[in-house]
């Protein structure tokens, strides 16, 4: 939550202001508190008025107010802010930043905070690809400063690519993280997420088909509610969410150690889809091809990392949730693997064939307690990753 944090936010003239207006309203619904400022491009695309009408504060417009200066001068306005925000952040903007430039309202607020400072930035994929966008935006990380997106995607001008202003809830997130305010601050999750890949010889190797969405989404969560994410994930589709610290391990016996090694922790979220097995003997060399001989592969179980996290007496994390694939009685089987493996929680999936959840965007989710199954309805992968978190903050938090 954002409540008693006070966000100077300036609107910088683009297309995507107009994803401001709800940015305020998802920031004010975290409890901030938000006091806009506009530069005279941002004008063109939404009004004052509206803006100061969500923000419930008066809009800052122009620099030499002089009635403004005497009831609070710029310096001040930037320094009682505990971020300022930027968003949309233009290439004019950001150039003005990188390079010092104060001739207006919002580039001397910028020039006068002391206050930790956020860009989003928006606009045209070919401005943002430019090399001089590319050399300020290096500046800015230089001077500190953070940057959430641009996400690629279709553009308000017909084009595609990066440059699309983040989401208004990715960007509460990120200033929640960056505010430590999220309400697993100062906690630490170790996440295992992605299929391990084990292997036959230096080539060949045994799968699955996880994606690793759904373990990146809840790693993502977790650091937009500030808690520090040690993700553990096998080769997977997705990449690393920003913000969590990436392990990348291969085997089961590899993501093993790099969990161990992750402990002591808050809480561990299994999601990974760990094989069950490893070839015993891997080949040093390529096996090579022989008429009329079929190699044959001995296998040996991996270790059950969960079940040994979960069953571990000194230095368990307090709480400790697992993942089960069930196709048929959902509940009574993901429940007698709860207590087989000694977890508190087991998210349970239906990836039965009708259900289309395998390799799909949602998940249809029952939440496996001591207190019982609790099903959620269908909904994205994301959407079930923050119901998941919220219900991890509300017991460790
Ligand atoms: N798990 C693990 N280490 C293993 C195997 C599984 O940590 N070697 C974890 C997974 O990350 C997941 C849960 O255990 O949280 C899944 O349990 P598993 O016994 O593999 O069950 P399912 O995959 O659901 O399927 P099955 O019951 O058919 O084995």
């Amino acid at each position: 939550m954002l409540s008693g944090k006070r966000i100077l936010l300036i609107i910088g003239g683009g297309i995507a202001a107009y994803k401001s207006l709800d940015l305020i309203r998802r920031l004010r619904e975290r409890g901030a508190s938000v006091t806009p400022v506009m530069t005279r491009a941002a004008e063109e695309f939404v009004t004052p008025l509206s803006v100061a009408a969500l923000a419930g504060e008066k809009t800052y417009r122009a620099l030499f107010d002089l009635t403004d200066e005497a009831e609070m001068g710029h310096i001040q306005l930037s320094r009682v802010a505990d971020l300022v925000l930027v968003a949309p952040a233009t290439a004019d903007l950001m150039a003005k930043m990188a390079h010092g430039l104060a001739g207006d309202l919002a580039s001397t607020l910028l020039m006068a905070t002391d206050t930790p400072v956020m860009i989003a930035p928006a606009m045209n994929v070919r401005m943002w690809e430019h090399p001089a966008t590319q050399r300020n935006l290096s500046i800015l990380r230089g001077d500190g400063i953070a940057v959430i997106g641009p996400n690629d995607g279709d553009m308000a001008c017909g084009e595609f690519g990066p440059g699309r202003m983040a989401e208004p809830l990715e960007i509460v997130d990120a200033v929640q993280a960056a505010l430590g305010a999220g309400r697993l601050a100062g906690k630490r999750v170790v996440v295992t997420s992605g299929p391990t890949h084990e292997p036959i010889d230096p080539v060949r190797y045994i799968a699955n088909r996880s994606s690793g969405a759904q373990g990146a989404a809840i790693a993502a969560a977790l650091v937009a509610e500030g808690a520090e994410v040690v993700f553990v994930t096998g080769p997977a589709d997705v990449p690393p969410p920003a913000g969590v610290r990436a392990v990348p391990v291969q085997t089961a016996v590899q993501m093993r150690a790099a969990v161990l090694d992750a402990l002591p922790a808050d809480a561990a979220v299994f999601a990974a889809a760990v094989a069950d097995w490893r070839v015993a003997e891997t080949s040093a060399g390529k096996i090579k091809k022989q008429a009329g001989a079929l190699p044959v592969l001995r296998f040996e179980e991996n270790p059950d990392i969960l079940a040994e996290v979960a069953q571990m007496g000194d230095g368990r994390p307090p709480l400790v949730i697992g993942f089960a694939a069930e196709t048929d009685d959902v509940e009574a089987n993901a429940t007698a693997k709860r207590v087989r493996k000694g977890c508190d929680w087991i998210v349970a999936n239906d990836v039965s064939p009708q259900t289309g959840i395998m390799g799909g965007s949602e998940n249809a989710v029952t939440l496996i307690s001591p207190e019982g199954a609790e099903r959620w309805p269908r909904m994205g992968k994301d959407a079930v990753a923050t119901r998941l978190v919220s219900r991890i903050a509300e017991r460790i938090a």
